[in-house]
């Protein structure tokens, strides 16, 4: 039986190395990213925001944006990101200097590699003096809104964009965590 989202057993403790994306990282990200987005132009614009990151940007670096990679024998398994939120997001924030958790893919579910991604910027959050963290989960990915559940993250709202689509919003403090 493989280790799915239903299956019964409390998740893995991940031991693998949690760092900064470097340029090499690239290919590891799209074989994830791939997993998840079938549309070409949306795989484009996420590798696109990571490359920018890689690039130090002038965008990148005005949302202090940044990504960590979750690296198990030389391979990447997951990969996340943070920065400063939209406007749209800050609105269901409530103290002073939010950050946003800004997409979040594992390899292989259920092994204990998102709850170690997210340990780990909540920690660079806090190191810098950042007091919340907000996200954002379109309907499409409802089947992880219990990971968020789990990892404390309270039910904010429900953001609905122009175009008629939504998703849920999650924020957690980070000042007493
Ligand atoms: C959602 C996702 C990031 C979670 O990462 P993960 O590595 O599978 O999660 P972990 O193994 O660290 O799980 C941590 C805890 O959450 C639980 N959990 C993880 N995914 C869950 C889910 N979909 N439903 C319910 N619980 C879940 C685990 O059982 C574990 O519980 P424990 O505290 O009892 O041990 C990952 O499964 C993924 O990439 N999913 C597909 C893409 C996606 O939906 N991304 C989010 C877009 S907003």
């Amino acid at each position: 039986m493989e280790a799915g989202f239903d299956s019964p057993w409390r998740c893995m403790d991940f031991q693998g190395l949690i760092r900064p994306v470097s340029k090499k990282d690239i290919s590891d990200i799209k074989d994830i990213y791939a997993q998840f987005y079938t549309n070409p132009e949306d795989l484009t614009h996420f590798l696109d925001r990571v490359e920018e990151v890689i690039n130090h940007s002038s965008d990148a670096i005005k949302w202090d944006f940044h990504y960590f990679v979750a690296e198990d024998e030389g391979e990447v398994v997951g990969v996340i990101g943070y920065r400063i939120p939209p406007q749209k997001l800050i609105d269901f924030t409530k103290t002073p200097k939010p950050l946003e958790l800004y997409s979040l893919f594992v390899r292989n579910p259920k092994l204990g590699v998102g709850r170690k991604l997210i340990e780990k910027i909540l920690e660079e959050a806090k190191k810098s003096n950042y007091t919340e963290m907000v996200l954002y989960s379109s309907d499409k990915w409802k089947v992880s809104w219990p990971f968020y559940d789990r990892m404390g993250f309270e039910r904010a709202g429900i953001l609905t964009h122009t175009s008629g689509s939504s998703g849920q919003v999650w924020r957690k403090d980070i000042t007493n965590s």
